[in-house]
């Protein structure tokens, strides 16, 4: 994956456990690299043993850190100058979802070998969607919760998410069913209105 994740991973364990803890992360990962950079690719294997290394140093499970990570995301990349790309990916929380692919493939214009997951959003209704997680990359669904969980803080909005439809159950993607309800449709209003 993209240096820009696992300079993600490290900013938040550093943030949050010190530097010491992250270079025990590193070493035990088994990981050399002095410093990642953003717009390089790396292997995914590497981002893999960084998150399991994570899990082990912190004590905590690895769906944990992932999801962790996942709400983190968010703050990191709108702090790393990817604000604006959020900004134009929606408004409120569903369309947000029904943009990701957008979001991606913007990203994929400054990222040329990018390979970013899919989503589908179906069964639209007032107060609930399904979101269709489709990729390459296996075990990253608690990363995706705990961006959802990071997006319905930004909206200012509740969200309860299931686990429909798993690759483990034999589908090809992962479906989660979402409930999102603003928090205060009037702040919400006045939030759509002053961007
Ligand atoms: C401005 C915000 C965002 C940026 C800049 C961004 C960018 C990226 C980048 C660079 C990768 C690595 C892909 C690669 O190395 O090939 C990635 C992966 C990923 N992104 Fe985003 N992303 C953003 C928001 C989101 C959001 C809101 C979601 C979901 C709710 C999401 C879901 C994912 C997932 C699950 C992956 C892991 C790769 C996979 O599943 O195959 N991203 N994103």
């Amino acid at each position: 994956m993209f240096g820009l994740v696992n300079k993600g991973l490290e900013d938040m364990v550093c943030s949050q456990y010190g530097e010491a803890t992250w270079t025990e992360i590193k070493s035990k990962a088994e990981v050399q690299i002095e410093a990642f950079i953003s717009m390089d690719a790396y292997p995914d294997e590497i981002t893999y043993r960084l998150v399991d290394a994570t899990s082990a140093v912190i004590k905590m499970p690895t769906t944990d850190v992932l999801e962790a990570f996942g709400k983190y995301w968010l703050l990191f990349t709108a702090a790393e100058g990817f604000g604006s790309l959020m900004a134009m990916a929606g408004d409120n929380f569903p369309e947000f979802l029904q943009n990701l692919d957008n979001l991606h493939a913007r990203m994929g214009l400054s990222f040329p070998e990018l390979q970013p997951p899919s989503f589908l959003c179906s069964h639209l209704e007032t107060a609930s969607l399904k979101l269709h997680y489709y990729s390459e990359r296996p075990g990253l669904t608690p990363m995706v919760v705990g961006m959802l969980k990071g997006l319905g803080e930004k909206f200012d909005t509740d969200v309860n998410i299931q686990l429909t439809a798993s690759k483990a159950q034999g589908s090809d993607h992962q479906e989660l069913s979402i409930a999102h309800k603003p928090k205060c449709p009037f702040k919400q209003f006045l939030h759509q209105n002053n961007n």
